[in-house]
């Protein structure tokens, strides 16, 4: 379903008494995600927003780490995910606004937010600094191996690649992350994300990085 629809359609299956699964992302704006909270609430059904990747085996090994201390305070985190397989489905609701509400920050940059602060376990963002461009899909480039849903000739108007800082309470933690879906490139592979977090931790000088591919 368009990402335009998952609020408010979330939000009225709640009211219809239904629990609720939710794929990403979870709403185009705050006041919709906290209307489907509220309806959950109110109606005493389940919600669960299908944040998929974290019951991957990469994240839940760095959150296992995580937790066991191994990582000590974690104080940074950085989370990137380039697309090499390109844009998914040029021409259709996936770039365009009012249907999508939002390019890669919304089809991966969330993933990637979501997981950072999942490792950290740190939800609670002080702000958020951040810039999105719209560089390749707004002149017919780097068009993807998705697949081609109903392709309807639909304006490109939405971001192609995104950056965010987001420190979180008390600025104990800084979440730069990025999103960036590039050209295709021949040898993309069906699957052809790499997410990395990548992270800085005060018990030591080092910085490590995890791969999750
Ligand atoms: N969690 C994940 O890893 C993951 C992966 C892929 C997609 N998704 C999410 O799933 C959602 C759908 O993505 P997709 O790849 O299946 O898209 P898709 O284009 O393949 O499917 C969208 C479906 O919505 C229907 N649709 C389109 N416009 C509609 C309208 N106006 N009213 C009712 N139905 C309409 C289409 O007929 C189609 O069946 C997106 O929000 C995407 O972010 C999540």
């Amino acid at each position: 379903m368009p990402n335009a629809f998952h609020a408010p359609l979330a939000t009225a299956a709640l009211e219809a008494g239904k629990h609720v699964i939710l794929d990403k992302p979870f709403a185009l704006y705050l006041a919709e995600a906290l209307r489907v909270a509220e309806a959950s609430r109110k109606s005493g059904r389940l919600f669960m927003l299908g944040t998929n990747q974290r019951f991957e085996e990469g994240p839940q090994k760095v959150k296992a780490l995580a937790e066991k201390g191994y990582f000590g305070k974690i104080y940074h985190l950085k989370a990137s995910w380039r697309r090499r397989s390109g844009i998914p489905r040029l021409g259709t609701w996936f770039g365009n606004r009012k249907l999508a509400g939002g390019g890669c920050l919304l089809d991966i940059g969330v993933h990637m937010i979501n997981l950072a602060l999942y490792v950290a376990g740190v939800f609670d963002a002080e702000c958020v600094t951040g810039a999105v461009y719209t560089r390749f899909g707004n002149r017919g480039l780097g068009g993807g191996t998705w697949g081609a849903s109903e392709p309807e000739a639909m304006p490109f108007d939405v971001d192609d690649f995104s950056k965010a800082l987001v420190p979180g309470r008390g600025r104990e933690l800084g979440l730069p992350s990025s999103a960036k879906r590039s050209p295709a490139s021949p040898s993309s592979r069906r699957w052809p994300c790499t997410g990395i977090i990548d992270a800085i931790y005060e018990s030591s000088a080092t910085h490590h990085e995890v791969r999750l591919e």
